[in-house]
């Protein structure tokens, strides 16, 4: 698809995309789940390039979630091992086209390896301006939440003060998740099927609309992409009010 055929459809500012279907991929031609999440990543070298050329602010994508390490030994270092070849293989480019890299998630907890390489993306294009590239790894919208209110009570016992349930409100919590300067997502996408949240992003797809693609992640490439924008363009998004007449 040409990005001039594209170009007068306007952009979500933030989209975030539960990537899932690698296992089915895989499974369907006879491979092994690991060859469906290399097809993953790279499918997700083409939706990166393809949101940093055309204008998207903020891009979220589900690598992994905190309930993901209930697979097998095998699956789960595939998954990790592929994610630093990815950084080793991307990264110079992410870094020319400007891009962020942000890991979201209590993603210290990875392995050894993985963290490494993740941090040294992190290092090397933390001054780039273009777009804002969250990775969830090893992310639970629960765990965010839990962990919000942690930091929030650790802030207070830091300061020696004592935390009175007027002090909690909205916008406190929200500056103790994750990314806090990040806008929450326009457009939610999540590929394969499924109709769930899976634990993606609680605290902020309050007034997020959400597409369902049934396409499998190593097969959503750009037009599946500008398919899922075009059904956010027509929508009608009224954050509780009314329409305008
Ligand atoms: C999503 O694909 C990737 C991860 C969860 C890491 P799946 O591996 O869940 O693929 P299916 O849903 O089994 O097809
Ligand atoms: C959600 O997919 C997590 C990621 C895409 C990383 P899952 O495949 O883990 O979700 P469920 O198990 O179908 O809900
Ligand atoms: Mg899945």
């Amino acid at each position: 698809m040409s990005s001039n055929e594209e170009k007068n459809i306007p952009m979500p500012e933030h989209i975030a995309i539960i990537m899932d279907g690698n296992g089915r991929w895989a499974t369907k031609r006879g491979l092994p789940r690991t060859a469906g999440h290399s097809a993953g990543m790279n499918a997700l070298e083409n939706i990166v390039r393809f949101c940093s050329d055309s204008g998207v602010k903020y891009l979220t994508v589900y690598a992994f979630s905190t309930e993901n390490w209930k697979r097998s030994k095998a699956e789960v270092n595939g998954i990790f091992k592929i994610m630093v070849l990815y950084i080793k293989k991307e990264i110079d480019e992410l870094d020319r086209k400007n891009v962020r890299m942000c890991p979201v998630g209590a993603w210290n907890d990875i392995p050894g390896a993985a963290a490494k390489s993740m941090q040294y993306a992190v290092d090397r294009t933390k001054d780039n301006d273009g777009l804002v590239f969250n990775i969830a790894l090893n992310y639970g919208g629960r765990r965010e939440i839990a962990d919000a209110f942690r930091k929030i009570a650790e802030e207070y016992r830091a300061a020696g003060k004592e935390l009175r349930p007027e002090d909690i409100d909205e916008d406190l919590i929200s500056k103790h998740m994750y990314a806090p300067d990040d806008p929450d997502p326009d457009l939610i996408i999540r590929t394969g099927g499924e109709k769930r949240i899976s634990n993606f992003l609680l605290w902020q797809c309050a007034y997020s609309e959400f597409v369902y693609s049934d396409v499998l992640w190593p097969d959503f490439g750009p037009e599946q992409l500008m398919d899922c924008v075009k059904e956010f363009n027509g929508r009608h998004r009224r954050f509780g009010g009314l329409d305008k007449k």
